[in-house]
């Protein structure tokens, strides 16, 4: 019987070799399918603080680590002005990077610099086969737009601090985002405000639909409107596992001192795919630290998240 089994998956294994050869070499870069990675590490850039302290000079908001460590991954601080080296040592420690939203330069600070360093990197590493996964919400949304098209093309729009329903596209039931998600949960997405905006700037449609970098890049998954500009609001790289949204998939179910942040079980499922899909592509890469003590020392165990809920959009947040 054993060796039936090995047999058949042997033949099996061919099959999908042979499969994958005529069905996947257009579309996205190969994987190892034979492996996943249970124990995912994913970084989240952190970013400057507006008027820093001593102890205060960047920051991350806790709600992008517990969105990441509630679907099964663990989170590395990724630290602005570190060296190009030190950068592609992390690279290839960790399994995908999520660039938060925010309020620095998309195109001159220590976040730009760091996020077009990873970005880079995980263009090359998905081309090679080495499939690294890429996350922007919000800031990260607009700083991907950047890094890809390579000129600054967002449009000033009225959407701080609103709640809206996404407006999907027909690229939505082909997309990998939300082939997941439960068929009733699309349902309340597409009619219930259950996105949080908090952006001054968005990419047009229209702006999208007349830039050909960004056009053959991006499908885009949905779009929203503030009454004048339509704008894209979820998109995924048609060639490389690289994500945005302009809206905040994290907030729904962390935070809590904006009276504009839905908090229906819709809107804390809406948290809860949107991480597990991030989480189970970053499953998908077999980076490792070079040694336990080296991923233990790069934690965000390693610090620990303060209190500013009274005073801020955020309840925690890191600061480093
Ligand atoms: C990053 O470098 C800038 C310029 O040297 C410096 O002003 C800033 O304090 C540094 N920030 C951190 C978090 O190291
Ligand atoms: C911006 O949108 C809000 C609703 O979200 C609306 O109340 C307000 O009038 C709008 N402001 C402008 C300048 O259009
Ligand atoms: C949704 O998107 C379509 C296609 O871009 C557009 O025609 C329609 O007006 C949008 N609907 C809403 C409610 O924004
Ligand atoms: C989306 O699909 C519907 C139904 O097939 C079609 O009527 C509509 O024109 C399509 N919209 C776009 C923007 O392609």
């Amino acid at each position: 019987m054993a060796i039936i089994g090995r047999a058949d998956a042997g033949f099996t294994f061919r099959i999908t070799i042979l499969l994958l050869f005529f069905i996947c070499v257009p579309c996205l870069p190969l994987y190892s399918l034979d492996k996943r990675n249970d124990r995912p590490i994913i970084g989240v850039l952190s970013q400057e603080v507006n008027s820093p302290k001593p102890n205060q000079r960047a920051y991350i908001a806790a709600s992008y680590v517990k969105f990441l460590e509630s679907a099964g991954a663990r989170v590395v601080p990724v630290m602005i002005n570190q060296t190009l080296e030190e950068y592609k040592t992390l690279f290839n420690s960790i399994n995908g990077i999520l660039y938060p939203g925010g309020g620095v330069s998309i195109i001159s600070s220590g976040y730009e610099r760091a996020a077009k360093i990873f970005y880079e990197l995980a263009i090359e590493a998905n081309r090679r086969g080495d499939y690294f996964p890429v996350w922007g919400t919000c800031l990260g949304f607009e700083e991907l737009t950047y890094l890809t098209s390579g000129k600054i093309i967002l449009s000033r729009t009225n959407t701080s601090g609103v709640p809206l329903p996404l407006n999907f596209t027909n690229e939505t039931k082909d997309s990998r985002m939300f082939k997941g998600f439960p068929a009733e949960l699309m349902k309340d997405l597409a009619s219930e405000p259950l996105t949080e905006n908090s952006h001054k700037w968005s990419l047009a449609v229209l702006t999208l639909n007349t830039n050909e970098e960004l056009k053959k890049f991006y499908k885009v998954l949905s779009t929203n409107t503030d009454g004048k500009t339509e704008f894209v609001s979820t998109v995924e790289a048609y060639d490389y596992p690289i994500y945005g949204t302009q809206w905040h998939p994290e907030k729904n179910a962390f935070e809590w001192t904006r009276p504009y942040i839905p908090h229906s079980p819709s809107a804390v499922k809406t948290t809860a795919y949107m991480a597990e899909f991030f989480v189970s592509e970053a499953r998908k890469n077999l980076h490792r630290f070079e040694s336990e003590e080296e991923e233990s020392k790069a934690l965000i165990y390693n610090y620990s998240p303060v209190y500013t809920g009274p005073t801020s959009g955020f309840v925690q947040i890191y600061f480093f």
